[in-house]
């Protein structure tokens, strides 16, 4: 991108949203300032390097500060007084209740109403409850500021590419108001995708609506699974035979030991608690999030049985404790609420995972810290695969058998090949994949002609 676009754009919060919203939209042509209230973080930031875990952000980075085009900042005051548009990007963590916790939001928002440039608008990126727009609109009380929602729709691992090349931006303002709407949407006007303009709620109930159709179709998928167990039929089998078809598509069918991670889980308990407080009752949510514990549930019945009933005092591996792979992030992981159900029952758990290299202080306490699979596998009654790190497909399985007390090996994310392991004499397990030692999971037949 050569020129700059001429538009200034404030981007409060320099967290993996804020941070990745600000790189992008300065490799895009904006002038952007991001601000954040972390001292270390913002001086690291001007050093050009990156303060999260995300392919490509590094050298979007140092790009965006030898352009000019990207600066940061400490405090939003700072940010938000010369721009045109300013992006809230601050966390809206789960309160007590399950509802959004939106201190963060508010609090920046009382900071800078006052500085706020003639026409600026405000946008709210962050994941936040229906009607917020509104509420920012009155927290402002100003009549030539507009609040604009355009929610995120990024995966950690896949932020940078996720950002630019969206699937679709989604702009909502006051009453549909098409001014502001543009203005927000000409931020991304060199991103060849389909723009949604709407009004705020629907672009707030978007967001949510996405994340919590994407955890329940996961529940749907891991229920299926189970249900493959007891009928002798192969998950694998299943969601491919279901993947091909248009309206169901492949994406998202993959079964595992529970969704998690930063988003899905926070973001279906605040719809849960948005519909009850509409007088709505989102029984299907509360079933997606209900199954999701359940699916934790039968994951350390498996590993119960494995240990032959009994976990006290029973040494298990673990394979992966980060939400998914890819990212560090052990926010509200599976794998580690599932440690802690074995923890509970007296397992003594060591766990590897290749982005995890230390004890994590009241996150990790269930676990011991191995340096490598092999040593997490020492003398464990079973090994139970929790997060779907590719390079688990190339351990060398005769080692980790030879390392194993026990015979049993739980794939809770079907990563790895049965036969592979099996051939080692050890005794495989997949989710939903009864019988998966007897044949390839999945058999492919060309049709002639
Ligand atoms: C999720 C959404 O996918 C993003 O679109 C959204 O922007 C983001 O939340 C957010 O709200 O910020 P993310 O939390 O990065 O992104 O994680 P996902 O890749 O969606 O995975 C969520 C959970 O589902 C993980 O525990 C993952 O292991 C699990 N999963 C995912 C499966 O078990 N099977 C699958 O086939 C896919």
């Amino acid at each position: 991108m050569g020129a700059t676009s001429g538009v200034t754009v404030a981007v409060i919060g320099a967290g993996y949203v804020g941070l990745t919203t600000a790189a992008c939209l300065s490799s895009l042509g904006h002038h952007v300032v991001c601000a954040d209230v972390d001292q270390e973080k913002v001086d690291a930031l001007r050093r050009g390097e990156a303060t999260i875990r995300e392919p490509g952000i590094c050298e979007l980075v140092v790009d965006g500060l030898a352009s000019g085009r990207l600066e940061f900042v400490l405090g939003a005051s700072a940010a938000a007084a010369g721009a045109d548009i300013v992006i809230l990007c601050v966390p809206t963590p789960m309160g007590a209740t399950g509802a959004a916790d939106l201190t963060a939001l508010e609090s920046v928002v009382t900071e800078v109403r006052d500085l706020l440039p003639h026409g600026c608008v405000v946008v709210n990126k962050s994941t936040v409850p229906v009607g917020t727009a509104a509420h920012v609109s009155a927290l402002i009380d100003r009549a030539d500021v507009a609040v604009v929602s355009n929610p995120e729709f990024l995966r950690e691992g896949f932020a940078v590419h996720d950002f630019l090349n969206p699937d679709r931006i989604v702009v909502g303002s006051a009453d549909r108001d098409p001014v502001p709407a543009r203005r927000v949407a000409a931020l991304y006007e060199h991103l060849d995708t389909a723009v949604l303009v709407t009004d705020s709620s629907s672009a707030e109930l978007i967001k949510y609506a996405s994340n919590c159709y994407l955890a329940t179709r996961l529940s749907f998928v891991n229920t299926v699974a189970e249900l493959c167990e007891y009928l002798d039929a192969s998950i694998d089998d299943v969601t491919a035979g279901m993947g091909y078809d248009d309206r169901i598509g492949k994406a998202f069918l993959r079964p595992g030991p529970g969704w998690g991670g930063s988003c899905l889980p926070k973001d279906t308990f605040a719809l849960l608690r948005t519909a009850e407080s509409a007088g709505s009752d989102f029984a299907l949510l509360r079933a997606a999030i209900d199954t999701n514990v359940k699916q934790q549930e039968l994951v350390v019945a498996k590993v119960r049985k494995a240990a032959g009933g009994d976990l006290a005092g029973v040494r298990i591996g673990l394979l992966g404790l980060t939400f998914k792979a890819g990212t560090d992030d052990l926010r509200d992981s599976p794998s580690l609420a599932i440690a802690a159900r074995l923890a509970a029952e007296g397992a003594e758990l060591s766990g590897y995972d290749p982005s995890v290299h230390a004890p994590v202080p009241g996150v990790t306490d269930d676990v011991r810290i191995a340096g490598t699979a092999y040593h997490a596998a020492k003398g464990a009654a079973a090994l139970v695969l929790l997060t779907e790190w590719p390079e688990f497909r190339d351990l060398d399985w005769g080692r980790i058998a030879d390392r194993l007390h026990g015979r049993a090996v739980i794939d809770t994310r079907n990563l790895l090949d049965p036969l592979t392991v099996a051939r080692t004499g050890l005794s495989y397990q997949g989710i939903g994949r009864p019988g998966s030692t007897r044949a390839p999971a999945v058999a492919m037949v060309a049709q002639a002609g």
